[in-house]
């Protein structure tokens, strides 16, 4: 029998006014998977992420995460179970080095987090040298460029502990050695036994990384199963892969 899924998503609606960016979303995440979530701009993907994360209040539907209901709980009791997220626009805190934005995280992450400020600064440390910023970690986080900018946001969420990782878009803007780089992040953070769920529309990322493909398209699933089956599912040629080749 299959492990009980550690993420388990039912009927997830989302309405802005007169908008549905969400409708009736069905999907489970089992430990040490890796799923991808692909689909065209404005699909619904960062909104998926953001009613698991708590930081928007879903509709409707359900989130079960380890087998408890999490209704209206909010982001931070969310966190401290054990679901942690990137942000796709990056919110670095400003005035913060690096290492303290880092340390945050690790204060507020799962299971209440670390309680002491020197003990999260050396759990941020050890997070900044896995994804290769520690360098940098005396700067000031606003000083950095783009690309950094993500293995800060990775940082930040992988400093939580978390045992569920939300991970939108990390490789925008990178270039391929950047990419092969985070590829290899992801993976090594996979083996440690967490679960993620990954959005890209960088398709040699995704391609290599997911054991399992969603696809949102208007948002509505429109596909979910074996990456070869999805990428060559004609409704997903036709409202993604056909779209981005033009
Ligand atoms: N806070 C909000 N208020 C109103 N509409 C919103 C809000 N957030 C998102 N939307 C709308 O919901 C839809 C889904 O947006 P979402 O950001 O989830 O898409 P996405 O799949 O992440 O797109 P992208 O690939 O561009 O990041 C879009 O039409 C967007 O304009
Ligand atoms: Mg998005």
């Amino acid at each position: 029998m299959p492990a009980a899924p550690i993420l388990d998503v039912r009927g997830l609606t989302k309405r802005f006014a007169g908008l549905t960016a969400l409708s009736n979303v069905t999907f489970s995440l089992a430990p040490g998977e890796i799923l991808g979530l692909i689909g065209p701009n404005g699909a619904g993907k960062t909104t998926l992420v953001s009613l698991v994360s708590g930081t928007l209040e879903a509709t409707s539907g359900e989130i079960v995460f380890d087998n408890e209901i999490l209704g209206d709980m909010p982001a931070f009791r969310r966190a401290q179970l054990g679901i942690g997220r990137t942000f796709q626009i990056m919110r670095p805190f400003p005035g913060l080095s690096v290492v303290d934005n880092v340390a945050v995280g690790a204060l507020f992450g799962t299971g209440g987090g670390e309680r002491e400020l020197a003990k999260a600064r050396e759990r941020a440390m050890e997070k900044l040298e896995f994804v290769g910023l520690a360098h940098r970690a005396a700067q000031r986080a606003e000083a950095l460029g783009g690309p950094d900018r993500k293995r800060l946001e990775l940082a930040k969420a992988l400093a939580m502990n978390p045992r569920v990782l939300l991970l939108d878009e990390v490789m925008a803007g990178l270039n391929n050695v950047e990419i092969e780089a985070v590829i290899a992040i992801v993976r090594k953070v996979r083996d440690q036994g967490m679960s993620i769920l990954v959005i890209e529309h960088v398709m040699k990322a995704i391609r290599s990384l997911s054991d399992r493909l969603l696809v949102l398209h208007h948002g509505e699933k429109i596909a979910d199963g074996a990456p070869d089956t999805v990428l060559n599912d004609p409704r997903v040629v036709e409202a993604y892969l056909g779209r981005r080749r033009a």
